[in-house]
Formats: C-alpha cells, sequence, structure tokens
C-alpha cells in the first residue's frame, strides 16, 4: 500500500516519491517475478475499480482519465499467457 501511494503520487503528476526511494520506476520489469497473466491484469483492474469507488474517485472530474491510464497500464505489465 505504501509503495502503490508513493507510485500512483508520481504517476498522477506529483512529487517523484517512488524514486526519491526506489529508484526509476521500470514498472514492467519489476512485475516480471510474478506472472502477471491477462486473466491477473482484468482482476488488477476489477480490484483498482472497486478501490475506485470506495473512495469516490469514479465520481471525481479525473477519476476517468486515472482509470483508463491504469488500464494501459494494466496491459503493458502482462507478461504470461493463460
Ligand atoms: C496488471 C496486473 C497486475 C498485477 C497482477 C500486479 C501484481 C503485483 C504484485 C504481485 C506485486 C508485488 C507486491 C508485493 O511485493 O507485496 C506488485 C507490485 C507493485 N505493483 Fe503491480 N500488478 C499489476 C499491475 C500494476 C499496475 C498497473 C501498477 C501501476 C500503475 C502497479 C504498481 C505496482 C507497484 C508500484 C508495485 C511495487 C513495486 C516495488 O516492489 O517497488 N501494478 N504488483
Amino acid at each position: 500500500m505504501e509503495k502503490q501511494r508513493l507510485f500512483l503520487t508520481q504517476f498522477t503528476g506529483e512529487p517523484p516519491l517512488y524514486s526519491e526511494k526506489y529508484g526509476r520506476p521500470m514498472m514492467r520489469k519489476r512485475h516480471l517475478v510474478h506472472e502477471v497473466t491477462p486473466t491477473r491484469a482484468k482482476s488488477w483492474l476489477l480490484c483498482m475499480n472497486e478501490a475506485f469507488k470506495e473512495v469516490g474517485l469514479d465520481k471525481h472530474p479525473m477519476g476517468k482519465e486515472f482509470f483508463q491510464r491504469l488500464t494501459e497500464v494494466a496491459s503493458i505489465m502482462v507478461n504470461t499467457e493463460e
């Protein structure tokens, strides 16, 4: 959760908190140790969608764009066939 906070702060254009602590994000590379299949990417997005609703981000003016960007990055993170 803490890493997500640092990374997503940076990802949405605020200070580079994640890089200051952990170096370059290189998220695809960091995910290579995990088998990210298309189904897991879909599940990740479903969980994130629930989280968005929980904190009201789904109704925020930037919410749709933010989620769209996460959808794009999730597909890049896929590194394993089903
Ligand atoms: C597409 C499906 C995805 C899966 C299945 C997945 C899975 C994982 C897993 C298993 C970890 C390790 C967690 C731990 O060590 O406790 C991780 C770390 C992380 N993920 Fe993902 N992830 C996905 C997509 C994404 C996306 C789209 C983002 C950001 C836009 C993201 C951001 C991160 C960050 C910031 C970390 C911490 C990296 C670090 O160790 O410094 N992930 N992810």
